[in-house]
């Protein structure tokens, strides 16, 4: 399940469109999952979706973050109560990328070949994420993008480009950077 990296028009809302037909993809493999615990669970399955959630989905969210909703703060009028929008949705954002990782350690012990300590909780846990990411998805395609594509003028799709090839250019994991090397490690000594 890769992200694409661009759109036959080059239209960025359109981009955000495909990737969020990617994530319903991803939320029906999810599915998938759920109702073959706890012994017909598919590894390469449980493996392609662990990469999802780990990789395309927070890249998304940063994508939103740092880019959509900026801009759609910038362009949209004051009916559009865009703040009230993009502060329920970064919310939403943080609680499914915590849920994310927890799936992801499970998923990642699956496709190792590793029995579930409890599946019943690991499928509650699952239903209880894709249905909210479906909603969250639903929610962005009526609402928030249909919002961009009316108040984005031409400079704004632009910047919207610009600022995802970005994100898109930079390193995924955005965690702990590795220290300079300070001439006394093991590979400048060998
Ligand atoms: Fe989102
Ligand atoms: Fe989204």
């Amino acid at each position: 399940m890769k992200q694409s990296q661009k759109t036959e028009s080059g239209d960025p809302l359109d981009l955000m469109l495909i990737e969020h037909g990617l994530h319903q993809d991803l939320c029906d493999l999810l599915e998938e999952i759920a109702d073959s615990l706890p012994n017909r669970v598919d590894g390469k399955k449980a493996r392609q979706a662990a990469d999802a959630l780990k990789n395309d989905l927070p890249l998304h969210h940063r994508i939103e973050e740092e880019a959509l909703f900026p801009l759609l703060v910038k362009y949209a009028d004051d009916e559009d109560n865009v703040d009230e929008i993009v502060a329920r949705l970064n919310d939403e954002h943080v609680v499914d990328e915590s849920f994310a990782e927890e799936l992801v350690e499970v998923l990642e012990n699956l496709a190792r070949g590793n029995s579930l300590e409890d599946a019943n909780m690991f499928g509650y846990m699952l239903r209880g994420f894709f249905e909210n990411y479906r909603r969250h998805i639903m929610w962005e395609n009526s609402v928030v993008l249909p919002l961009a594509r009316r108040r984005f003028p031409a400079d704004g799709l632009r910047e919207l480009s610009s600022l995802i090839a970005e994100l898109q250019a930079g390193p995924i994991d955005q965690g702990v950077e590795t220290p300079a090397c300070n001439g006394e490690c093991e590979d400048c000594k060998t």
